[in-house]
Order: C-alpha cells, then structure tokens, then sequence
C-alpha cells in the first residue's frame, strides 16, 4: 500500500527525521553511493555541501553544490525552494560548506548566504530549470571554480555512453519508487563519487515513458540523463543539486555537465538519473551572476591562410581580456555538431595539412572564469 512518488518529493521533514533515526540505528558496513565508492579526501575541492545553517554539517546538509565563481555557488532550484507551495527558503536558514571530505569530522570553510536566485523559468511540478544561485556572504578567493561547459557543449561532443562522474553525500541504498519504510536507507560520512554513463535525452524518455508512465515525465532540452539501463548505479537523496562531471582537457580537468535533479527511485531499472543540463543555461549564469566589469570584451577573430592547406587563427580584443579564449567549430556548411577548444594563454592557432573535407565556421568567445563575452565574428576556414 505505498504510496507513489517521485523520490526528490519526500518533504524535507521527513528527510531530516530520517536522517536522526539513521544515525541512531544505522550500522557503517562498506559505505558507498548508490554503487560507488568513497572519493579521495581533497579530490575535489569546489565541491560544497548546502544545509541548514543552525545545524552541523552531517545532521544539516540536503543537497550538493559547487564553487562556480568566487561569489557563487551553483545548485538545483528545487534545494532552495519549497516543492510544495513553490516558495524560496530563506537565506538566513542556510549554510554553504566548502573544504569538507568527512561530514562528521570536518567542519571546513562554512559561508552564510547573501542572496538566492532561482532560474526564472523553473517549474516544481515539471521539474524543468531545475537551477539556482546562490551569492555567497564571504568570497572563496583560494579555490578555483569548476569549469562549465561553452553553451554549444551538447550532445555531439558528450555523446550517449561518454563517462561521467557523480559526486554526494547522498543516500547510499538504492530505492524503489514507492515509500517503503522497510528500506534501508543510510547517509554517508563522507563524500562518495560514482561513474555512470550519460544517455541520450531520447533514451531517457523512451525508458520513462515505457517503464515509468504513471510518472508523466518530459525530458526537456535542458535535462541530461546518465545511468545505467539496469539500474545499481545512481545519485539519490541529498545528492540533489550536486554535480556531474566530464574529465575534459581545457581549463580544469573536470567539467560540470549536470546538477542532481530528479529520477524515479534510486537506482532502478529503467530510470535514468535526470541531471540538469549545465550548458544549457551557461549564458544565463554569467548575465545573471557577472558584473559588467568582469565580462570581457567581444573578440574579433582572422584567418590568416599560410598556404592552401595552413591557417593562422588569430584572436584580438580591444582591451580587457578574459582569462581564456573558447574556440568553437562546426562543420561548413551544414553546421550540425558544434564543438569547442580552450585557449589558455594564447591567442592564435596554427592548422596545418588541412584538406579539402575540413572546413568549418569558427567563432570564439572570451572567458573570464563563467563570465563570458559576446561571440566574435564568423569566420570560415576554407582548405583546397
Ligand atoms: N532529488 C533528490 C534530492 O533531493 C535526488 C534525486 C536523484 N535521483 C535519482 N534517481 N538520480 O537529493
């Protein structure tokens, strides 16, 4: 007779009454997320913990967060906001932590809040812009943010199958869809991280519309699914608003490509752990978050032939630079498949032995941390 819910919808008392009666029953053996393991204490260091500020980290935390900006963390809206009457919790109720591996033992670096902002379009009962800002009281000025993804870090450039890394203090049982108050359910001390699969949005919504259809579920563009088929390996509660991870080369080696937003149960057959798609709101987050003085200057970007086969790409910008250039390229003509490459500490780019098949549109924009310019000019690259 259980009654039927999506598992982000336990209300948050009842979260916190698990999380005492846990602590009071609950026997350490093996810790682990759903499937996972425990991550290397330091590893990950804009990872945050979001919880109510009048209590300790381990009994206060809910949700996962990152370092976005000096200024910023990132996390899902539905952490900071009240699902049932779609109300903002206040900023004075909560807590942001940063520096902390083991819940328990580590107090790290704790920062109240200046200011929540939720995306303007999110919606609690879709579960669509599943994002929020959170301005943080104090800087963090020693930890360097994770990297976001260029806005047009879609799908052909982290196909369906691409690795991706989940990170959370959440639940570390897996759970079935109905409340069952026989199931195990056990927080860890310290932070877990687990590798999954991303899978198409297309995927993803066949699997909840066959396996999942009391649910109603719309996989939206700006979701992101990852998981495994056969369930067993998954975020679950208090992960929410935690990140997924792309090891990438660019800036940092890690880029967060999703925030914990929902799923059915954890860890199920057939249901897909449902992210929010970070790239997808990557423009909103620096019009929303930047200063005007922390937005570099448009880029104007030439191409420079050497011969018929090697091109020099240069990148000017008038005065203020960003900290490094994003170079992206499609194919020409049909400009399908848009992918992008980080310039750090430079601004041109040799091509060379180029033929005929490889011509592409090239646009670049200058980033200063998530704060990002205007595109540049199109530009062409036409090999012989
Ligand atoms: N919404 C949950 C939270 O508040 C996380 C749910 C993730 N569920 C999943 N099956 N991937 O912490």
């Amino acid at each position: 007779m259980g009654t039927l819910v999506i598992v982000k919808k336990y209300n948050r008392c009842l979260f916190l009454m698990l999380i005492l009666l846990l602590y009071s029953t609950a026997s350490i053996a093996n810790p682990r997320v759903v499937g996972g393991f425990e991550a290397q204490p330091g590893a990950w260091p804009w990872m945050m913990g979001l919880g109510y500020a009048e209590k300790e980290n381990y009994f206060g935390q809910y949700c996962g967060a990152t370092l976005i900006h000096p200024n910023w963390a990132m996390t899902a809206a539905h952490c900071v906001v009240n699902t049932e009457d779609g109300l903002i919790t206040a900023v004075e109720n909560l807590v942001v932590f940063i520096g902390v591996h083991n819940l328990k033992t580590d107090t790290g670096k704790r920062i109240a809040l200046q200011r929540i902002i939720i995306h303007p379009d999110y919606d609690f009962h879709a579960d669509k812009n599943d994002i929020a800002l959170l301005e943080l009281k104090k800087p963090v000025t020693d930890i360097m943010p994770i990297d976001l993804p260029g806005q047009y870090f879609t799908d052909p450039v982290m196909p369906a199958g691409t690795a991706a890394t989940l990170l959370g203090w959440g639940n570390i049982k897996p759970s079935s869809i109905f409340i069952d108050p026989s199931e195990e359910i056990f927080f860890p001390e310290s932070l877990q991280q687990v590798s999954i699969p991303l899978v198409s949005n297309e995927t993803c919504q066949n699997a909840y519309t066959t396996y999942y259809p009391e649910f109603d579920i719309n996989i939206a563009t700006g979701m992101l699914c990852a998981g495994l088929a056969n369930g067993g390996k998954d975020s679950c509660q208090a992960d929410s608003g935690g990140p997924l991870l792309v090891a990438r080369a660019g800036v940092n080696s890690w880029t967060q490509v999703g925030i914990v937003s929902f799923g059915a149960g954890c860890a199920q057959e057939n249901a897909y752990g449902v992210y929010t798609r970070v790239a997808y709101y990557t423009q909103w987050i620096s019009d929303t978050i930047c200063r005007a003085s922390e937005i570099p200057d448009r880029p104007q970007l030439s191409i420079k032939a050497l011969s018929s086969h090697d091109f020099q790409i240069d990148i000017d910008t008038a005065a203020s630079t960003g900290s490094f250039y994003r170079l992206y390229y499609a194919p020409y003509p049909d400009a399908k498949h848009i992918q992008y490459t980080d310039l750090v500490m430079r601004n041109h780019v040799v091509l060379q032995n180029l033929n005929a098949t490889q011509r592409f549109y090239l646009v670049v924009q200058s980033y200063q941390g998530v704060c990002v310019s205007a595109f540049s000019n199109t530009a062409i690259l036409l090999p012989e």
